[in-house]
């Protein structure tokens, strides 16, 4: 396993994720979790230096251990990682002074060749990004220069005989185009073979969450959704009955998907199951509340209480699973107490393990979404269930703006129902990130037949997206958008106009609440 030491810099994911996409595995951990115990189990084939925001000089900077460069093992510092390098063993760091540099900047390479940068340098000089205040103005006994930019004197430095390598740039972005080659050659001067695959992950899991929860029981949110969905089938595998899933059906969930997931997991999977139908209980309350945040609000509360309430079922469960991945790691350590305003109270089931008293298995917490979805395949998740687009915690509340319905609910799930079959028959579900109608809080004048119709307003959305933080409408042609509103008007009672929404987000969000 290769270690990666996170100093809190954005992008330590990426160094992850061009890791995976070599195939070695690596875990990230915050640096003031690494000590020297630590470091002795984890027994580390090569480490990492993140970047991050701190300067060396700081009070209480953040330092890896001093044994960390004694373990006899490869070692790269990353920006933040080099000047730690530095700091620990000999060189010299000062502060920014106009030295700071943000942005493009280009690398040339020395004349003595460093393995580290084979195949790299395909031209004289190589786009980099960089994005340091402080710089190394002297570097540390034993390491040499190997390649500068105009204000990095060291922009890349390596002692070869400790095989300790440290660069002032980062190598995991986008803006450096060929930055995974110095990875690449990283990994192989650390004698890994490329060979982890999602089947041994699988495997290592299973056997971390065995460890992890010995003979206790667990219960798990399902929802539905793929991430909760292959948490589930991966605990199921390692524990078998001592997990329980609880899917709290609020009402507000689309055409068929309450049966669609009870059969899968009760039926297929054989997986004890409690199927909560609450329906009454949030309809009930829900009723005559129009305010999006609101709204959110009384769902999020309600489903924690639900949860609460069948989880008493399984009596005396001391874990509890949820389908975390990376992302949501980071952005909640990240961003926590950040200065962000809340666009939305995204709906989760956050606060629950305190209030229950209960601990956490979260077996999806170093990967990524795509890797969940191969982790899925891998698990035998049918590829349609995989392959779903995203549905929020607060269902179809958040769809219908406005006062929410038993009427509105019933419209919206026939019409979403067609949409999506119009989508599945073009071939385009899998271009598409997120698609959803919204019923739209209006009734408007048509004629049908020679009858004058009074009924409601509908908007499609389909959007492509990355992550779901930024996102552009999806093109459709006219042809499809005419033959969709012709299907939604003439077979769903109700509808009696249909409108496609061309926001992007930003400005807009994707949903409409
Ligand atoms: P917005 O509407 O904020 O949505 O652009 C971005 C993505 O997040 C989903 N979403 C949620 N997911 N609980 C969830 O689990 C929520 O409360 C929630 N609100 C929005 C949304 O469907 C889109 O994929």
């Amino acid at each position: 396993r290769l270690l990666i030491i996170d100093f809190g810099s954005q992008v330590t994911q990426l160094i992850a994720r061009r890791l995976r996409e070599l195939n070695v595995f690596c875990e990230i951990h915050p640096f003031n979790t690494v000590d020297d115990a630590f470091l002795k189990d984890f027994a580390p084939k090569a480490v990492i230096l993140s970047g991050g925001p701190s300067s060396v000089f700081a009070e209480g900077a953040p330092m890896p251990p001093q044994s960390v460069f004694e373990l006899g093992v490869p070692i790269l510092g990353i920006c933040y990682g080099q000047q730690v390098m530095m700091h620990c063993l000999g060189g010299k760091v000062e502060r920014g002074h106009g030295t700071a540099e943000f942005g493009r900047a280009y690398v040339t390479p020395s004349e003595a060749r460093l393995e580290l940068l084979e195949g790299w340098f395909l031209t004289e000089k190589e786009q980099v990004w960089m994005s340091h205040g402080d710089h190394v103005s002297a570097i540390a006994p034993g390491f040499e220069v190997y390649g500068t930019s105009p204000h990095a004197p060291f922009a890349v430095t390596g002692d070869v005989s400790r095989n300790f390598y440290a660069v002032q740039f980062h190598p995991e972005v986008h803006h450096t185009p060929n930055g995974a080659r110095l990875y690449e050659n990283f990994v192989r001067l650390a004698g890994f073979k490329g060979d982890w695959t999602m089947s041994a992950y699988r495997d290592e899991a299973i056997a971390a969450i065995r460890e992890q929860v010995g003979d206790q029981k667990v219960i798990c949110g399902l929802s539905g959704g793929v991430d909760s969905s292959v948490a589930a089938v991966l605990i199921h595998e390692a524990i078998g009955d001592q997990l329980t899933c609880v899917f709290v059906d609020h009402g507000l969930l689309r055409k068929g998907e309450a049966e669609e997931v009870v059969t899968m997991f009760r039926d297929n999977y054989n997986m004890p199951l409690i199927h909560a139908d609450e329906q009454e209980l949030f309809l009930g309350e829900l009723d005559g509340v129009s305010d999006p945040e609101t709204k959110r609000k009384i769902i999020g509360k309600l489903f924690i209480d639900v949860f609460q309430k069948h989880a008493k079922e399984v009596g005396d469960a001391t874990f509890l699973a949820q389908g975390t991945l990376y992302p949501d790691v980071i952005e909640s350590v990240s961003f926590s107490g950040g200065p962000s305003v809340t666009i939305k109270s995204h709906h989760n089931v956050g606060g629950l393990p305190e209030k229950m008293g209960l601990k956490l298995v979260e077996p999806l917490r170093e990967l990524f979404k795509d890797e969940v979805r191969e982790l899925g395949r891998e698990l035998g998740l049918p590829p349609s269930f995989i392959g779903r687009h995203p549905f929020p915690g607060p269902g179809l509340a958040i769809r219908c703006p406005g006062e929410i319905t038993r009427e509105k609910l019933d419209i919206l799930r026939e019409a979403d129902a067609v949409y999506i079959d119009q989508i599945r028959k073009h071939g385009l579900y899998d271009e598409i990130w997120q698609a959803f109608v919204a019923i739209l809080p209006v009734r408007t004048v048509g004629v049908m037949g020679d009858g004058r119709t009074y009924d409601f307003a509908c908007a499609l959305r389909a959007v492509t997206s990355v992550d779901g933080m930024t996102a552009d409408y999806y093109p459709f042609t006219h042809e499809f958008l005419g033959e969709t509103a012709t299907r939604i008007i003439n077979e769903i009672p109700g509808i009696n106009r249909v409108t496609y929404d061309i926001t992007s987000k930003p400005p807009g969000t994707i949903e409409w609440e």
